[in-house]
């Protein structure tokens, strides 16, 4: 019996990437050098650090720490800025040809808009929709994506300001009920969802001090931990749209991104495993995606995407 060719590409909205891995916002996103760093390791596409209107310097450290199989982080968006994000954008186009996707937040629905409208100059593959954001309470409220009205008036305003580039809601789990937002994002006119963010916020005291030990107090959870909810997120949006997921939280090896597969997601987000293995860990996923396919005797992903709901 000759063995089928196996195949890791994917088609995703109207690209074609070299891998269903996506660099997630936030890791490694902030300068066109970092950003193809992780694309040449063999992300299928890249996802920069959200950016706002203005820079924003974020909190003061500590605002990354590790916890038992996972990571809390309050960085507090930091962020150079709309008009710097797009010149790294421009200099990433220049020198890669990985699709790149440009992470936005805002603080009001208008601001969403205005935000989105300038990062489009740069002609980015996706603009994705940080509505989700678990530790900018202060300034913001609750998050965005804990409100379903608010994130279809995101939705709704970015797409009328972005024109033909396709957008992607970033949709939080701490939510009524994320198969519903999804819904939503779709009527409104997403291309595509991405879930989801981190989880929390959470809080570590330390017992030397006895105080919390980020110094925004609270954090969003994120690494294997969480991939369980994450699993689940990506299960109940499939099950009410037809637009890609880009299944992201918790993904460290190739069985958890074959679980994101088998949910419904079309694509998968990386980032807290960096922290854990390197860029490395790319290779590694794809590697063992490719493997179980070989093994499996099957031709693609599309023969087994979603099909953990028949
Ligand atoms: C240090 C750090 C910074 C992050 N910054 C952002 C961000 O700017 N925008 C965003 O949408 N998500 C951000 N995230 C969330 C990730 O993109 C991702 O949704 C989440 O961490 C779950 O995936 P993971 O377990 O693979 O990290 C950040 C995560 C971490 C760990």
């Amino acid at each position: 019996m000759t063995e089928r060719q196996t195949d890791i590409e994917i088609e995703f909205l109207h690209m074609r990437l070299c891998s269903p891995l996506v660099l997630a916002s936030g890791v490694l996103g902030l300068s066109s050098s970092s950003l193809k760093r992780v694309a040449d390791a063999g992300a299928g596409a890249v996802t920069t650090k959200s950016c706002g209107l203005e820079p924003r310097a974020g909190y003061v450290g500590p605002s990354i720490i590790p916890v038992s199989h996972g990571m809390l982080n309050a960085v507090g968006l930091s962020n150079p800025g709309v008009k710097e994000m797009v010149r790294e954008v421009a200099d990433y186009r220049a020198r890669c040809r990985t699709p790149i996707f440009v992470s936005i937040f805002g603080g009001t629905v208008e601001e969403f808009g205005d935000v989105a409208e300038a990062v489009a100059q740069a002609e980015p593959d996706l603009i994705e929709l940080n509505v989700s954001c678990p530790n900018v309470y202060s300034e913001f409220g609750s998050p965005f994506g804990a409100d379903i009205d608010a994130t279809a008036a995101i939705t709704r305003r970015v797409k009328q300001r972005v024109g033909a580039i396709p957008i992607s809601v970033k949709l939080t789990a701490n939510c009524l009920s994320i198969g519903q937002t999804a819904k939503v994002c779709e009527q409104e006119g997403a291309d595509a969802l991405t879930a989801i963010n981190t989880i929390g916020p959470g809080m570590l005291i330390d017992l030397n001090v006895r105080k919390p030990v980020l110094s925004n107090l609270c954090g969003g959870l994120s690494g294997p931990a969480i991939l369980p909810v994450a699993v689940r997120a990506v299960w109940e949006i499939s099950r009410e749209v037809s637009i890609p997921i880009i299944g992201t939280g918790g993904v460290t090896t190739a069985e958890d991104a074959l679980q994101m597969i088998l949910a419904g997601a079309t694509a998968v987000g990386i980032g807290s495993g960096i922290y854990y293995q390197g860029l490395e860990i790319f290779d590694k996923v794809n590697e063992g995606v490719q493997r179980f396919l070989q093994e499996k005797g099957l031709g693609s992903l599309d023969e087994i995407r979603g099909t953990a709901h028949e």
